[in-house]
Formats: C-alpha cells, structure tokens, sequence
C-alpha cells in the first residue's frame, strides 16, 4: 500500500498538534459516511470504487474496443473534472515516447476543449485530416463553452472525413442522463454514451466512465486501476484509527501547517510522468477547498527540472509553504551509467550506478536542503507507477479533499466561483438570455 511520511513537518509543527486533530478529522469522516456535512449530495464518489460492477467495467472495455479497433487517434473533449483525471493516469502509465511512433498497440490519445485557443484548434483540426480518428465529448452539464465548442468542430470534421455511419461508431458521449446539450446530441445521433452520475462532481469523476474510458481506450487495466482505489477506500474508511488512516493523517497535516501559516502546498514529483496527476490534484484541491477567503493554494513543481528554475524560490523565497512529494519507489527499466575512459565530463564517479539512484539522491538531497531551508516537508511513497497503485493514489487524494475541506470548513463539492468569468465571458459575446449583463460590461469597458 501506499504510505506516508510526515516526520519532516514535525519541525514546524508539534507531533501533538497534528493528533489533536483526531477527534475533529473523525467528526468529518462521518459527516462524509453519513452525508451530514455540505454539499452531501456530492458524496457518490466515496464508496463508489467498492461499487462498480463487472457488467459496468465490461461494458467499458468493449466500447473501448470499438474505439481501438476503429481509430487511429482518439480526442477527449473535456475541461477540469471532465478531463484531467484521464490525462493524468495515461500520462503517467504511458511510454514517453512510443506515441510519436506510427505503429503501436493503442490509439494515440490527444487531448481538447480545455482551452479556447483558436491555433491549438486548428492545428488540431489540420492533424487530424488524414487520421482515423474518434471523439470522447466528455461534458457532466453538456453546456461547457470550451468543450462544446470544440466538440462541434471534431464532429462535424469526423463527420465529413469518416462518413455519418461511422462518426456515429467512433463518437462517444459521456454527460448527464437527462440533460444537457451533449445528451440531447448525444441521443439525437445514437451514439453510445455513458452517464455521469447526479451525484458525483467533475473533479471526483475519475472513477466514472469519465476517466474509465479514455483510459481503456489507451490500453490500460481499468478493473486494477479501480481495484487500488478499492484497497484505499478500505484502508481510508471511517472506522480506521486515526494514526493508521493516510488520508486522516494527510487532512489533519495539512490544515495544520496552514494555520501555522503555510499558505501554499507544492506538490513535488521526480518523474515527469506525474506531470498530470499534479494537474489532477492542483484541481481537485483548489476548487474544493478554495473558497470563502480561504483555502491552501494548490501549486506543483516538476523535480528535477523545476529544481532549476522554482528551487530557488522554494529554498530562500518567503516561508509561506510546504511540499507534498509524491515518491515513486521503483522505476519500470533499468539504465546504468556507462564508464568513459577519457571522463572528460567527469562522470565517472557515477558510473555503474543506476540513472535511478542518482535521481534518488537527488530526492533526498533536496528534501534536505528544503527542510533546511525552512520548507516542512511530507513524502506519499508510492511502490511504483502501474494501475493498481495509481488507483490507490486518486482515491487516497480524493477522501483527503473531502476530509481536508470539512475541516477547513468549507463545502469541498461546489465550484460557485468559477461561475464569474462564463458570467462576464456570455456577456461580452451577447449570449442569448445575458442582455442585461451585455449592458451592464459594456459600460465597464
Ligand atoms: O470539478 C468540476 O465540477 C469542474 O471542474 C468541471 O469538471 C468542469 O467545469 C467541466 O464541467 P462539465 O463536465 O460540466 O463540462
């Protein structure tokens, strides 16, 4: 399993003050087992890795493989929720580089409607001309001007280049029962689709057909993925004493280096393939727990790479932060350092050792020198990036969310903020039903 290690936040902060948090930690596990707390209509991602049926998983995978059998390239059209959890584990269970080769076992996945920038569509567009490609439209409310746009140019396209029989096999839908408009297309078309439960959030819908599919269609064990999940939502439940409960410990440490005045936590890795679990956490903390005028701010660096760009901040910049690193144990190949006769780079000392090793005592030497400088510091040791072990870290991060937020206070299930900008963005483009507020922006400008 995965473990934790707070040891070296204990020089910030007292080994009591984080086990007086038991008492409050267990008053917000069972607001969240028995949907007492806010925003409890928001609760069915808390038991629902010990849920999801074999029929669910099997019908997962032969969508998939319709997908896999028909396409060369698959787009997922999501933003935030709706995309960030399938990104962040194909990344870090892909090969770095076999997706620029032209043969390979599973469909390239490529990833859009999360932006609005008119260059990435149309290059994508342009890519994707002489492709077999397929779409995901990935939408819980159907409505998202980012994904929807998107998606109506990738349908229309798949549409002319593929013929309306297939366009209707290799496009997928997963949104809302009921509503919205990617279910009204959705059914209008016939193509197969997926829902998104009422009650869980985007943010929260890894485990969902969401994340589920994407992640079969590249090639993946979606039944380990949700069987590590599994484990941790056992090894994270309710009755779990509090010493022994990751995510309690993970909650209760947090909120405290917060009130001790560390606002930011920067989520570490040494592996670039966690690139997007960092996106995926960045998310599903920020936008649970920021709100109210407060909230630790959810940043995250890349190790070493950032060491050589944000190391300096993070050593001697203002003492307002603390790391959270995600440490991999054991890499998937082994790759030795050669000897070299002449040594003119002087790297001998290093030869015969593996590249891993070196990347170890370059984790540790920086954990050092951070604690050193005044950064508290906590390690998530992971075993290695495979999909059972993945599965136990989205879970592991989502009960610590729901934790972690009941006891700063907050509902950790809304997202009322990020209603401003469409507000203001409806407005600018005189979206039918905003005239007022066309008006009112206007006399702003
Ligand atoms: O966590 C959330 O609820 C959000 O990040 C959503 O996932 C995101 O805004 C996309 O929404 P939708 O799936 O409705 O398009």
């Amino acid at each position: 399993m995965i473990s934790l290690n707070i040891e070296k936040t204990f020089g910030f902060i007292s080994k009591a003050s984080v086990a007086a948090y038991e008492a409050q930690v267990k008053a917000a596990q069972e607001a969240l087992e028995n949907g007492t707390g806010k925003g409890n209509d928001f609760l069915g991602w808390l038991h629902l890795p010990s849920s999801i049926s074999q029929e669910h998983l099997a019908d997962l995978k032969a969508t998939a493989q319709v997908m896999r059998d028909n396409c060369d390239v698959v787009i997922v059209a999501g933003i935030g929720g709706s995309y960030l959890g399938a990104r962040a584990v194909i990344e870090a269970l892909s090969n770095s580089f076999t997706w620029l080769q032209e043969k390979k076992n599973a469909p390239v996945m490529i990833y859009a409607g999360h932006n609005i920038s008119e260059d990435y569509l149309y290059e994508l567009t342009e890519f994707l001309k002489d492709k077999k490609f397929g779409v995901i439209n990935i939408s819980k409310s159907g409505t998202t001007t980012e994904t929807a746009l998107a998606f109506r140019l990738l349908k229309k396209q798949c549409e002319n280049q593929r013929g309306k029989d297939m366009a209707k096999k290799v496009i997928v839908a997963i949104t809302d029962a009921k509503k919205g408009a990617a279910r009204i297309t959705a059914d209008k078309e016939g193509y197969k689709s997926f829902i998104i439960p009422d009650n869980v959030g985007g943010r929260f819908s890894v485990l969902t057909p969401v994340g589920l599919l994407p992640i079969a269609i590249a090639g993946f064990d979606i039944e380990k993925l949700v069987a590590g999940a599994a484990d941790m939502e056992k090894a994270c439940g309710v009755n779990v004493p509090f010493a022994e409960n990751l995510a309690a410990q993970y909650a209760a440490t947090r909120n405290e280096l917060y009130k001790n005045g560390k606002k930011i936590e920067i989520l570490v890795n040494f592996c670039p393939k966690l690139h997007y679990v960092s996106e995926w956490w960045k998310q599903l903390y920020g936008e649970s727990e920021g709100k109210e005028n407060k909230g630790i701010f959810p940043a995250a660096v890349d190790f070493s790479t950032d060491l050589h760009s944000m190391g300096q901040w993070i050593q001697e910049g203002e003492r307002t932060i603390f790391e959270t690193v995600i440490s991999v144990e054991k890499v998937d190949h082994k790759l030795e350092v050669p000897s070299d006769e002449a040594n003119l780079d002087g790297l001998n000392f290093l030869a015969g050792k593996r590249v891993d090793e070196v990347n170890k005592m370059a984790e540790l030497g920086t954990q050092l020198a951070h604690v050193d400088g005044g950064v508290p510091n906590m390690r998530i040791i992971i075993e290695k990036l495979d999909e059972y072990n993945i599965g136990q870290l989205l879970y592991f991060f989502e009960i610590g969310c729901g934790i972690s937020g009941y006891l700063l206070g907050v509902n950790p299930f809304n997202q009322p903020g990020v209603e401003a900008y469409k507000k203001n963005m409806f407005a600018l483009l005189n979206k039918p039903g905003y005239e007022e507020e066309s008006k009112a922006i206007q006399a702003r400008l």
